[in-house]
């Protein structure tokens, strides 16, 4: 994992990338005459991107760029972060200070975001060549009179927390079963300081949650539902904030066994709800925000076993509802059941749910952002879509009219677990709001968790989106 360090005023690395405007004072960095007009030729050109190679020391030089909305100049900050990180590593550069000579905190803390993200490596498994492969870059300090050593922490907290977020999700179910996941959990509970609390199968089948264990009926793995607490004496916040994640382990469908070609190869990412919720755990109480969270993460694989439930079945729910089961490839909803009733007990004043829920909303909007909807008052919805904004995992909210409910109805069951031919991503979120009686947000991140090819500073596979849109906006939670 990348270091990000506080510098102050000192100069800590060999290697400089500075943050400038046309009109910075690009002369307190050390460059020659040669090497200044040489940048200055570069800037009249509208140049944003300048390296200067001093056969020591790589000076890159980043001049600000004009967008229509300060995020997304925040947002080219963090590109612009991971390209200048490529540049080092294919440097094999081992340290790097940031320099920001505009005097701009936020912009020089995306920078080096952008920078640390792009730096993340999965490379758990390889056995050959390692360390070649591994980038040199190590350290990254920043020297900004601007930024204090707080916030310095902080970032490195979220971005700790997303690359442990991208680890959870890169790794396979042979490596990360139910029982496997919920350990990950509580040694970060450990670690952070958090309370963490297992259910185990007999747990869960005395509490009747017969989502869960339907879907578990096709595995050998048994199932797990973890209950993760952050309750620090100085909550702002009487009633919990409910985190809800997706926990399915690697999704073949069940029985009604996915039907399109190569759509398993990523399936062990369909735990990224949970990966996000547990690691949106770890940041807060790393950090210590002010403010009461529980997290729920149910977890199980979904696989054609022997006993698996098949399409017919008849499900009674945690909360005592009946679901005719249409489908077994629609295994999220029926978890995510449970924990959402599972969750009314804490009278939560919100709960967002996180799963990587249907293919419907992966294809609306692909890669770019996260579909959203829900029963919580506009404002709030508000409030969270600006957060997507400031970190750059945007929610495009989609409508959430009870005339979708429509599509759940049979006549033997109180609902079925499949809508009909239409609006797929809705119906999922409908059958999910059944399950809960307090404000609820449902973000579908189907099409942002799991990448086929780096994008930015998103690297090709896990992404862990939804630790850094959930740290922000608990962050500025009441
Ligand atoms: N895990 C999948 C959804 C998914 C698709 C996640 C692509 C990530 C990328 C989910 O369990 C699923 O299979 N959903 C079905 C629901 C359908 C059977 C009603 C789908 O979207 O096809
Ligand atoms: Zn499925
Ligand atoms: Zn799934």
């Amino acid at each position: 994992m990348t270091a990000i360090k506080y510098s102050g005023e000192t100069r800590s690395s060999e290697h400089l990338a500075v943050l400038g405007t046309a009109k910075s004072d690009f002369s307190k960095i050390g460059l020659s005459e040669n090497e200044l007009s040489f940048l200055d030729g570069e800037i009249s050109k509208k140049e944003h991107f300048i390296t200067i190679n001093q056969y020591k020391r790589l000076v890159v030089i980043y001049i600000l760029e004009k967008r229509d909305h300060p995020y997304l100049v925040l947002e080219a900050h963090r590109r612009a972060g991971n390209k200048v990180c490529g540049i080092l590593n294919a440097a094999k550069a081992v340290s790097v200070t940031v320099i920001d000579l505009i005097g701009d905190h936020e912009n020089s803390l995306a920078f080096t975001e952008g920078m640390a993200l792009g730096n993340y490596q999965f490379l758990t498994h390889k056995t050959q060549e390692v360390e070649k492969l591994k980038h040199s870059l190590r350290t990254i300090y920043v020297q900004s009179k601007k930024v204090n050593r707080q916030q310095i922490e902080r970032l490195q907290i979220i971005v700790d927390a997303v690359g442990k977020a991208r680890n959870l999700v890169n790794e396979p179910v042979n490596y990360m079963n139910a029982a496997q996941l919920a350990k990950e959990f509580d040694k970060m509970g450990k670690e952070a300081g958090f309370k963490v609390e297992i259910f185990n199968k007999t747990k869960i089948e005395s509490l009747k949650m017969g989502g869960l264990l339907a879907v578990n009926r096709g595995s050998i793995d048994p199932p797990t539902f973890t209950i993760m607490e952050w309750k620090p004496a100085n909550a702002k916040n009487k009633k919990p904030y409910l985190l809800v994640g997706k926990g399915v382990v690697y999704d073949t469908g069940g029985v009604s066994l996915k039907p399109t070609a190569n759509s398993m190869d990523s399936m062990k990412c369909d735990m990224a709800g949970a990966a996000a919720v547990g690691c949106t755990m770890y940041a807060i109480a790393k950090a210590k925000l002010p403010v009461y969270v529980i997290g729920l993460t149910p977890a199980t694989d979904n696989r054609p076993g022997m006993n698996a439930y098949v399409p017919g079945d008849i499900i009674t729910m945690h909360n005592g509802m009946t679901v005719e089961m249409l489908n077994a490839d629609a295994e999220g909803r029926m978890i995510l059941a449970d924990a959402l009733s599972y969750g009314q007990r804490y009278n939560p004043v919100l709960a967002i749910e996180l799963s990587t829920l249907t293919g419907a909303a992966a294809a609306a909007i692909g890669k770019y952002g996260i579909v959203s909807m829900g029963t919580a008052e506009k404002k709030v919805h508000e409030t969270l879509k600006r957060s997507g904004e400031n970190v750059f995992e945007r929610l495009a909210e989609f409508p959430f009219w009870d005339d979708y409910a429509e599509l759940l109805k049979t006549d033997i069951a109180d609902m079925k677990n499949i809508g009909g031919s239409v609006a797929g991503a809705i119906t999922a979120g409908k059958f999910l709001q059944k399950f809960t009686s307090y404000p609820y947000l449902h973000l579908d991140i189907a099409g942002p968790a799991f990448i086929d090819g780096s994008y930015d500073y998103k690297p090709k596979g896990a992404t862990g989106v939804g630790v850094r849109l959930l740290f922000d906006f608990l962050s500025k939670a009441e």
